[in-house]
């Protein structure tokens, strides 16, 4: 009998959230009164940061202890706690690879347990900015290029995250270049910014209840985030109804006393500049702001210290930091966001035995490279390489390791030879303007986005010594986005990206290679067989034309075949999908496929469905993502998978009617395995509400 496999349970999802289930009623009662009880100045305290600086790794804001009022402690990041050690997780865009949703709920039960046991009790992450060019500087703290598997990763990731604190999905809104992010301008008409900017923050709101939200540096149509009503109130509250704070980014986060508190944006941070209690004085003198702007912020952030409990939360034993469960988890989940790309007939895996003399290439293979030095940097007591993992795995396996400046024509003795290479924090990050230039030392670096998407000429040039002698050749990638790989993809016999895969990296890339795991990753960014496929990047511009294409979806409609498509991954075993069924079901489509595990080891697979328009009335995109679901099998097992679609996933944002509409037209489902390979399709046809098949 084969089981039933449902792509997203939100009861199991959002188990223990204690963003949910509020009794709004109840605690705007409690804030009415406490406010009842605070002087002016108070009210000041609850809406600016404390200091610049953290205070043992921690950002405070408001609280009094004479009203019993607690302060938000605030701490980054998306791939664990910012202070002191803790479990180095691999990057977001590593864990949207797994396509995992129950998986990310534990990572983030995991980070939001480390950082309530520091004393914090707001984590400041998930970073859900889309990544619309893979050339972002932060594309690895993000989980997609696409907006449903970013939501749905990033709600996960909150479930789990606020059985313990806070969470703040950020950066609020369309932060999706790094240079210029202070500055530029992201430009847009509504109907791309509520379709496709938007739903994955809407979704971390009202699915799962994130607590606070934090704006972002740069503009959206010449409006500074930090102080654009329309995204702060109009969306976010009045039409999403959130309950929260906004907090703005660090330092040019907020960009003005009085736009930005009638704006929406509530707590200044890290410290009071703009907030400051003699400029918002003037402000009042001066007849800009009423006593009630400056309550309604303080009110926002006392709603969540009520809500919360705050003066309650639980403090975990410091113990749970980088427990041994916690890297056993971060171990998991290195193996499960690992994609293979190329696997030549019987490359991988290889089998630990006598005889098998490697060699394992590069400066990378020997070193820790957990992502960028931004905001988003963790520190690990322990972390295993490449070389390490390899080594701690193979037992009757002869392993060199050769540096780049060795002399590879040693590699013709050898039975074959694994490269670790890829980027580093010197390549892309959080854009910092710091003058510190990058030393091994340097705990800040100045990172930034792409400008291309090849691999540095060093990197370039190592992989063509090494296949120039090699018998044969794997390459394992580490990096947080797509690289441009057609330079050399025919010369080597296998490719893994690894991503910066987190303190057990290296022991995970080591039973991939062997076979000990059978690599189930996919991708979450499209790998473009050229740059010049994607839409025009440049990394000094002020202002970004903004719209329904980037991705799959601009490379779907430009008819550029991707090099690795989104979606994309390889296994040790194989996969079917057949006897697709698709039935109405409440206000949306139930979608049931069989899947099969047709080789001889247990494995995973992402199932995806998308859907394209024909005949639609307005500009869509050929076909975009409305679920998916990850699916193990033993050899030979199948199980019926099911996908659940509801028709407000299908509408479009219909500016005349200033909001969604769903379109009387033909609606397509494509189910398979990427973004490339969907073998399923129906198609039903939408007529004034009567929903009819269409036989294909
Ligand atoms: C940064 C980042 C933001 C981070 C904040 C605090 O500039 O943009 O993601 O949470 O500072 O470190």
């Amino acid at each position: 009998m084969s089981r039933t496999i449902r792509a997203f349970e939100p009861a199991e999802i959002h188990a223990g959230n204690r963003g949910l289930g509020n009794d709004h009623d109840s605690v705007a009662g409690a804030v009415e009164k406490l406010l009842g009880r605070m002087s002016l100045e108070q009210k000041i305290h609850e809406i600016h940061g404390w200091q610049p600086s953290a205070i043992e790794g921690l950002y405070y804001a408001g609280g009094d202890e004479s009203l019993g009022i607690p302060s938000f402690r605030m701490v980054d990041g998306p791939r664990g706690a910012r202070t002191g050690t803790a479990t180095a997780f691999p990057v977001a865009i590593a864990r949207g690879a797994s396509f995992d949703v129950a998986l990310e709920r534990r990572v983030g039960l995991a980070i939001g347990l480390e950082v309530a046991a520091k004393g914090g009790n707001v984590l400041l992450a998930p970073t859900i900015n889309l990544l619309r060019h893979p050339g972002w500087g932060r594309a690895q703290e993000t989980y997609s290029e696409d907006s449903f598997h970013m939501g749905a990763m990033a709600s996960a990731f909150i479930g789990g995250a606020q059985n313990h604190v806070l969470t703040s999905p950020k950066h609020f809104a369309a932060n999706n270049l790094e240079n210029t992010r202070f500055e530029m301008s992201a430009n847009m008409d509504l109907r791309t910014l509520h379709e496709v900017y938007l739903p994955h923050f809407r979704r971390c709101v009202q699915e799962a209840g994130a607590a606070s939200i934090m704006s972002s540096y740069n503009q959206l149509n010449g409006i500074y985030c930090s102080e654009d009503p329309y995204l702060l109130t109009e969306v976010l509250r009045t039409r999403w109804g959130f309950k929260g704070f906004v907090e703005s980014d660090w330092f040019l986060g907020t960009r003005s006393t009085t736009e930005s508190l009638r704006a929406g944006m509530d707590i200044e941070m890290p410290a009071a500049y703009r907030r400051a209690a003699e400029k918002l004085k003037d402000a009042l003198e001066a007849g800009e702001i009423g006593e009630q702007d400056i309550e309604i912020a303080a009110a926002h952030a006392l709603y969540q210290k009520i809500a919360w409990d705050l003066n309650n939360l639980p403090v975990p034993d410091a113990g749970v930091v980088e427990c041994a469960e916690h890297v056993s988890l971060a171990r998991e989940v290195a193996e499960k966001s690992i994609v293979l790309l190329k696997n030549s007939p019987a490359m991988l895996p290889m089998a630990d035995q006598p005889g098998l003399k490697l060699a394992v290439v590069g400066n990378l293979a020997d070193m820790v490279n957990l992502g960028d030095r931004g905001s988003s940097m963790v520190t690990s007591s322990e972390t295993t390489s490449p070389l390490a993992g390899i080594r701690e795995l193979v037992q009757q396996a002869e392993v060199v390791h050769l540096a780049e400046d060795a002399d590879l024509s040693v590699l013709s003795e050898f039975t074959a030879a694994v490269i670790v290479t890829g980027l580093t924090y010197k390549e892309e990050g959080e854009f910092i303007p710091t003058a510190q230039i990058e030393t091994e030392q340097s705990e800040l670096a100045r990172g930034g986005d792409r400008s291309d998407l090849k691999l540095p000429d060093s990197q370039r040039d190592l992989i063509r010594r090494v296949t120039a002698a090699a018998p044969r050749t794997i390459v394992v990638l580490e990096g947080g986005s797509a690289i441009e790989v057609d330079d050399w993809l025919d010369d080597v016999d296998a490719l893994l990206m690894a991503w910066y895969p987190g303190r057990e990296g290296g022991r995970a890339i080591a039973r991939v290679l062997f076979g000990e795991v059978n690599p189930s990753g996919a991708l979450p960014v499209s790998f473009p067989r050229s740059a010049s496929h994607l839409m025009d990047w440049d990394v000094t511009a002020l202002d970004v034309q903004h719209d329904l294409l980037h991705g799959y979806r601009y490379l779907d409609q430009h008819q550029h075949a991707a090099r690795f498509p989104f979606g994309f991954g390889l296994s040790y075993t194989s996969f079917k999908a057949d006897d697709l069924h698709i039935e109405r079901n409440g206000s949306g489509f139930l979608l049931r496929v069989r899947v099969i595990n047709a080789g001889d080891v247990a494995g995973a697979c992402i199932l995806q469905a998308y859907v394209g328009y024909p005949d639609s009335a307005v500009d869509r995109v050929p076909k975009e993502l409305k679920q998916f679901a990850r699916v193990e099998l033993d050899s030979g097992e199948s199980a019926s998978v099911e996908l659940p679609i509801d028709d407000s996933q299908l509408c479009y944002f219909d500016t005349g009617s200033d909001d969604f509409v769903l379109e009387n037209c033909g609606y397509r489902f494509l189910i398979g395995f990427s973004a490339d390979n969907l073998p399923l399709t129906a198609q039903w046809n939408l007529t004034d509400a009567d929903w009819q098949a269409q036989d294909d």
